[in-house]
């Protein structure tokens, strides 16, 4: 029976994956740590799984070297996910960023120094947000690192932490840099989910900017099929390697609320005809057909250290890993649509937590 130590695993996409190796392996033990921030909830976890000796729930921080360095020491493989993951709140609040993307990595990598010998892979869930804006029209592994953000600055530092400890003490490491991923079980304070609640709750959706900052967004179950791969493949393919997971094409953010919309309204939203102030920091409405204006977007000042446009080059995942994102943009959204409407009461509790106050660019106070 194979161990997989899982950090991070209670949250959007770490509980996704647990969800997916606990049903596909019934030979492989799971064991998750996390500190269930609020962006972590224990009801995240598989179905059916307390209770059984394949599933182990460690209520505790990647930061306390002396739990991580016993669960790793159980483990044939770690896949490390737990970080502070909202850009936004990183802008108000950063400290917390450095100290568990950058610290909580360094105790999880130190801990797979010491027992190298039983660890045979350590996947580290880095993120696009390394490389900043893109520079070419896709971006590959070579591009250089521009994080801009205290979230992307962290989760870089933790990058390039589990690079030099690969070069310094060869661990059996391999970096995964994923784009924006969607699906289930993703926190409000995100886009999409935030895009689709407030169409639930008939509130206009809130772009930030006018909407044209450009995202590559995959949907978390391929995400899933891509680390499967990435647990399995010959480890000389990969490891030391650092491997972007996207589609390869991108949508505005703008372009996105209008498929939640349309999605969610079908027949309302089929004339959107957008009106009004186009500066982004001014309200702007969208009419519908020929009705009177109904607010259905809502633009607002962009967030400091935004990134334009983010498309991924994922060649390298096809050749090493032969994967390929296969679900299409509309489908991943309906399937996501379809959850958070048939799970209000999973979401509900985090409505609070929709919207965060920050510095604007042009130095305002609003809440995003
Ligand atoms: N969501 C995305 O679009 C995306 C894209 C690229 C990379 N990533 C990366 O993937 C990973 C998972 O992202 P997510 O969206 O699932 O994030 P998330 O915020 O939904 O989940 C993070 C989880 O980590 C846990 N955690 C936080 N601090 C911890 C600590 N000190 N000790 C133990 N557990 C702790 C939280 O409780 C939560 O369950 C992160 O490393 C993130 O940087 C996310």
């Amino acid at each position: 029976m194979k161990t997989i130590l899982v950090t991070g695993g209670a949250g959007f996409i770490g509980s996704n994956f647990v969800r997916y190796l606990y049903n596909k392996y019934p030979d492989y033990r799971i064991i998750v740590l996390d500190v269930l921030t609020y962006a972590g909830n224990v009801e995240n976890s598989p179905e059916g799984a307390f209770g059984s000796s394949r599933y182990e729930f460690w209520h505790g921080d990647v930061r306390n070297s002396d739990l991580v360095d016993t669960l790793v020491s159980q483990s044939d493989s770690v896949v490390h996910m737990a970080a502070e993951s909202h850009v936004t709140r990183s802008i108000f609040d950063n400290r917390l960023f450095f100290d568990t993307d950058v610290l909580g990595t360094q105790s999880v990598a130190n801990a797979v120094v010491k027992h190298c010998n039983k660890v045979e892979r350590f996947v580290h869930i880095s993120t696009s947000e390394v490389y900043g804006t893109a520079q070419t029209a896709k971006m590959n592994e070579e591009h250089s690192l521009n994080p801009m953000s205290p979230y992307a600055s962290a989760k870089c530092g933790a990058d390039r932490l589990v690079y030099s400890y690969w070069a310094t003490y060869h661990i059996p490491a391999v970096i995964i840099r994923p784009f924006n991923n969607f699906g289930p079980y993703q926190h409000l304070e995100k886009a999409i989910p935030r895009f689709i609640t407030s169409c639930i709750l008939g509130e206009p959706l809130t772009i930030h900017g006018d909407g044209s900052a450009a995202r590559d967004w995959l949907f978390v179950a391929d995400h899933c099929e891509a680390l499967d791969t990435v647990l399995h493949v010959d480890a000389d393919k990969i490891v030391g390697e650092a491997i972007n997971l996207g589609t390869g094409q991108h949508k505005s953010i703008l372009e996105v609320a209008k498929s939640v919309l349309s999605i969610m309204q079908p027949e309302e939203t089929k004339d959107l005809v957008e009106v009004g102030d186009r500066s982004g920091f001014g309200r702007r409405s969208v009419c519908v057909g020929e009705e009177p204006p109904e607010q259905l977007l809502r633009f607002i000042g962009d967030r400091p250290g935004q990134v334009l446009r983010h498309t991924c080059d994922a060649a390298k995942a096809k050749k090493l890993l032969a994967w390929e994102a296969r679900t299409s943009f509309e489908e991943g959204l309906r399937q996501t649509v379809d959850w958070y409407k048939a799970n209000r009461p999973w979401w509900r509790p985090q409505m609070w937590m929709r919207h965060i106050p920050i510095i604007t660019a042009s130095g305002e106070r609003q809440v995003h």
